[in-house]
């Protein structure tokens, strides 16, 4: 299972976009990670589809779409045109009924179908879908700000995802978001996650190659060593 590093545009410098995804393409991330917020599903408001079809046309990196709007099924054809990799929705913000078709409907507009749990949301909550995911993504801080501390308490969630993911879909892969970073990683990778989004920890860092490098090596050694463990 390959380890991938996602710098989130959150925390670039929105003055120089361009600058800020050139870096992020020669520090080596596997794709660039782009907060949707509006302002209803959290209580924040960051960019959204202009800006990301701006992005989608520099750079050949895969762009992870985390969706933090409420009624995320609605804009599926709009981010399938403008150039998403991956689309996230949380669990909680779609109806039960309608999550399965809304997760279908990504993969048929030709992306990789992703469910978000935020801290309260169980592993339990991905059963219904764990077949058809790209891949889930369990949040390391409640959505809506960059910068916040990554809440350890998550870890055995992580694990319980993967125990489930080994058993009906091993190669789907587990992504942890917030406060993630040098001190943080390696609980998270041990844990069974092997996609890691990285805000704070790697724009802003002093030198954003080497906290790539440094992030993906302490990832590689703590999720292999976690694999051994089970
Ligand atoms: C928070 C966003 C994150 C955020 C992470 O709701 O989903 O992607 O940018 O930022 P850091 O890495 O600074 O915690
Ligand atoms: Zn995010």
């Amino acid at each position: 299972m390959r380890i991938q590093i996602a710098p989130s545009l959150l925390a670039a410098d929105f003055t120089h976009l361009a600058r800020e995804v050139a870096r992020a393409e020669a520090a080596g991330a596997d794709m660039l990670h782009c907060d949707v917020m509006d302002g209803v599903y959290v209580p924040n408001i960051s960019f959204g589809f202009p800006v990301i079809r701006q992005i989608a046309k520099i750079t050949s990196l895969p762009l992870d779409v985390h969706m933090m709007t409420s009624c995320p099924g609605r804009y599926i054809d709009v981010l399938a045109e403008i150039g998403a990799s991956i689309v996230t929705v949380h669990s909680d913000a779609v109806e039960p009924d309608e999550l399965g078709h809304t997760l279908s409907k990504i993969r048929e507009a030709g992306m990789t179908p992703a469910l978000a749990l935020r801290p309260p949301c169980p592993a339990e909550e991905i059963l219904p879908y764990a077949d058809i995911l790209g891949m889930v993504l369990v949040m390391t801080v409640e959505p809506g700000f960059g910068g916040q501390k990554f809440m350890a308490d998550m870890m055995p969630k992580v694990r319980e995802v993967r125990q489930i993911l080994d058993r009906v879909n091993p190669t789907c892969a587990i992504e942890v978001d917030g406060g993630i970073g040098e001190a943080t990683v390696a609980e998270a990778a041990e844990a069974g996650a092997n996609v890691f989004v990285v805000g704070t920890a790697s724009f802003r860092a002093p030198d954003m190659k080497e906290a790539v490098s440094s992030i993906r090596e302490k990832a590689e050694i703590a999720f292999r060593h976690g694999r051994q463990i089970e």
